[in-house]
């Protein structure tokens, strides 16, 4: 029987041995910078997209020592994302991954810089090929994330629509989502069908993602998530739960979920973890 718990354990040890290795040391000059890149990278994410990453890699019978790279970079870009997330000027966060945000502890400037560093750095470590960097640039930039975030940004105080939440949550959250699986697969040396369906998984399970983090925002609490909840009423922010409710939100959620599974119905057993991420998205309790 395949254990996730297992899996998550062993791969994010992987992953941040990597990143300890990938990223420039504390002491670099300017030492600041670097302190802050890794006091937001160490500060105890789940790891979902670099783990995914490498079990798309794996699910293509792919080499996952090729996808590292490739997956260092993703979480870099998300934990950027997350950095400038929580600045007074976005989300106005002071809790994230268990600690003081960015900003907080380095000041608004460093966070700035050290969330503009990470997203850097990322584009070096997927440099070994002129279409992974490609791929990153598109999910990271205007047409996707970025989107999202000025859509999330524009969408707050207003009435927005449930199509109009659905392309937001597309493009700040299941974009860089579905990209992280596809650079795996890529790296793997997926065939075109391959790709085609991991791309719909990716998609499906990244809105979920986003659904979910809704949900939980509405219900949980700040010592399990490890973030602020309540930020999106507090924000006046348009989200699943404020147009569905909690339990529409999660019916919805579960169907994406049962939509990515069909997705993987050709692949054997090395899609296994993939197939548990999926459950794991439903489940997670931050
Ligand atoms: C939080 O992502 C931001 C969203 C897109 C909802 P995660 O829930 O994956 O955050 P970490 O990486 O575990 O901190
Ligand atoms: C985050 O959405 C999306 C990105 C950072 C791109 P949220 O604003 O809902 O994420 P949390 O809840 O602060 O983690
Ligand atoms: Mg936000
Ligand atoms: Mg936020
Ligand atoms: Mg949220």
């Amino acid at each position: 029987m395949f254990n996730l718990d297992h899996y998550l354990d062993r791969t994010g040890q992987r992953i941040n041995t990597a990143l300890d290795k990938l990223l420039p040391p504390e002491t670099a000059a300017p030492p600041t910078i670097h302190k802050a890149m890794r006091y937001s990278i160490f500060a105890g994410g789940k790891r979902i997209r670099p783990v995914l990453t490498l079990a798309a890699c794996e699910a293509v019978h792919g080499r996952t020592a090729a996808a590292m790279p490739l997956a260092c970079a993703v979480e870099c870009i998300h934990t950027y994302s997350l950095i400038h997330d929580d600045l007074p000027c976005m989300d106005d966060d002071d809790l994230r991954r268990g600690r003081p945000t960015n900003h907080k502890v380095f000041g608004e400037g460093i966070a700035v810089l050290a969330g503009d560093a990470l997203l850097t750095h990322a584009f070096t470590l997927a440099a070994t090929k002129a279409e992974y960097v490609k791929e990153l640039a598109f999910a990271a930039g205007s047409l996707r994330l970025i989107a999202g975030q000025v859509q999330d940004l524009e969408n707050e105080s207003r009435p927005a629509t449930l199509a109009e939440v659905k392309t937001t949550h597309l493009n700040k959250t299941a974009a860089l989502i579905t990209t992280s699986i596809r650079l795996g697969a890529m790296a793997g040396n997926a065939s075109h069908a391959q790709l085609k369906r991991l791309t719909r998984y990716g998609q499906n399970l990244g809105l979920a993602f986003q659904v979910i983090d809704d949900v939980l925002d509405a219900t949980s609490t700040k010592e399990i998530m490890g973030k602020s909840v309540r930020a999106d009423q507090r924000n006046e922010k348009s989200t699943y739960t404020k147009l569905l409710g909690v339990e529409k939100s999660r019916a919805y959620a579960a169907e994406l979920i049962a939509d990515a599974q069909k997705q993987l119905r050709g692949f054997d057993n090395k899609a296994d973890p993939l197939r548990a991420i999926a459950d794991f998205f439903l489940t997670r309790k931050h």
